[in-house]
């Protein structure tokens, strides 16, 4: 399937031109500079436009995929020159007085799976709980009967149409679970076609292992079900991942009633064995010594946080002092879903030190909303987060929590050019407009794969 608002085909920069040169922003956030905590958390590096057709507006170029200047347009221009790259060979790109920023990157979905839900939105609305949902068999194992039944043709459908859609709102990069297979050839299949969307383009897909998403039902009628479950996730699911050599990450759900540290922390360690990274559903319904198990492994990120225990969050600051932060993937869309009064508290995290960073957890469950947008929109209103501080937390921290902010979240020269021309003046109107469409144009390793002129 293809919607039509997928990749313009080559690219308007592609074949033609090497190089691009953003010009007419009325401003650019660079996020330049590395991963935020405290205090950084909200210091985004905007460079204004007094006049965003004048020679002083701030502009961006990039040369064969990277970036490889940010600055005031006749600065870029004269340096390019400098430098032997003639100014004919980039395409210039009209940001038409909008704001510019990196490409969004959301940290945590489980993008690939088959049916849908919403029957359980009014379970829910009747009173039962997600984990009652799940112990009668339904929640996450629904989706886990409808995802092994479906083929691979059907799961490649749904990741392309999904992607469109996170495309739309300026994502660029996403981690994808696998984690609605739960045996080795399901998984094997979910990682797989994972890896070949991201191949397929335009956007970048990091795929993570998510065996020990539940207990699934051929276990669940032995006496000893997690137990025996969680062996064969050592012994047989995670050798025949590592083998096929696409997961980068490991991810467990760790939560009073589904696995318990101790089972999280036997799965993460034979995973990063095998060279897989460790991150964590975290103290996402109680507080179940998720966050103290994140620092402890020193994992990636430590993901939901909704309940973390004040030991949990002491935990965090200590190895993020100690600068080995973890970063606290906050997902306020689910804890909206799932009709909870009580919110992450990003501020706490905030206050001691913890870089923050914002998904959509996009999943048939918790989360069915693909809009890394709409999420900013959520930090801002129940997390409490300024606009500039959700910014980064889908920038440069979103990076950081894959392990990939050498490469992407923030434009500067060397790093990958993804980025987002939006059709808004300033970035603090994106909350503002929750669940709009406000993108204009998506550059995607510096070609244009998105433009709604
Ligand atoms: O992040 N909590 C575990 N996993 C998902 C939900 C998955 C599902 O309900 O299908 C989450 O909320
Ligand atoms: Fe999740």
């Amino acid at each position: 399937m293809t919607s039509s608002l997928r990749v313009i085909e080559g690219g308007r920069t592609g074949e033609l031109t090497p190089g691009f040169l953003v010009v007419g922003a009325s401003e650019v956030v660079t996020l330049e500079g590395g991963v935020r905590r405290g205090p950084e958390q909200s210091q985004v590096g905007r460079l204004l436009a007094d006049d965003p057709a004048g020679p002083e507006a701030p502009s961006v170029a990039g040369w064969e995929g990277r970036v490889v200047a940010v600055g005031p347009r006749a600065a870029v221009e004269a340096a390019l020159e400098a430098e032997g790259l003639p100014l004919g060979r980039f395409a210039r790109i009209d940001a038409a007085g909008g704001a510019v920023t990196p490409g969004l990157i959301d940290p945590h979905t489980h993008l690939l799976f088959a049916g849908s839900r919403e029957d359980e939105l009014v379970l829910r609305q009747g009173g039962a709980s997600y984990l009652d949902i799940l112990a009668a068999g339904g929640g996450i194992l629904s989706t886990v009967a409808a995802t092994r039944a479906a083929s691979e043709g059907e799961l490649l459908a749904h990741g392309r149409r999904w992607l469109d859609e996170m495309l739309g709102h300026g994502v660029t990069t996403i981690e994808a679970k696998s984690g609605y297979g739960l045996d080795l050839e399901t998984e094997l299949r979910l990682v797989d076609i994972a890896h070949r969307l991201g191949r397929e383009g335009p956007v970048d897909v990091v795929p993570t292992w998510l065996g020990a998403h539940a207990v699934p039902p051929e276990f669940r009628t032995r006496p000893d079900g997690t137990e025996a479950y969680v062996r064969s996730l050592i012994d047989e699911q995670l050798p025949g991942i590592a083998a096929h050599g696409r997961a980068r990450f490991a991810d467990v759900f760790c939560e009073t009633g589904v696995f318990t540290p101790d089972q999280s922390r036997r799965v993460l360690e034979a995973a990063r064995g095998f060279g897989l990274e460790p991150r964590l559903h975290a103290d996402e319904l109680a507080p179940s010594g998720g966050a103290e198990l994140a620092a402890e492994l020193n994992a990636a990120s430590a993901d939901h946080l909704a309940t973390p225990s004040k030991a949990g969050i002491r935990a965090m600051a200590e190895a993020a002092e100690a600068g080995n932060p973890v970063v606290a993937t906050l997902l306020p869309i689910t804890t909206w879903f799932l009709m909870k009064d009580h919110h992450a508290p990003a501020r706490s995290f905030v206050d001691a030190g913890v870089p923050v960073a914002i998904g959509t957890d996009f999943n048939p469950g918790t989360s069915p909303a693909p809009n890394l947008a709409l999420a900013i929109s959520f930090a801002c209103v129940n997390l409490g987060l300024s606009p500039d501080e959700a910014l980064a937390a889908v920038t440069i921290n979103a990076a950081r929590a894959l392990s990939l902010e050498d490469e992407i979240g923030s434009l500067e020269p060397g790093k990958v050019a993804d980025l987002v021309i939006w059709r808004v003046p300033t970035t603090a109107q994106i909350p503002y407009f929750p669940g709009a469409d406000l993108v204009r144009t998506v550059i995607k390793r510096g070609r244009v794969v998105l433009d709604r002129p």
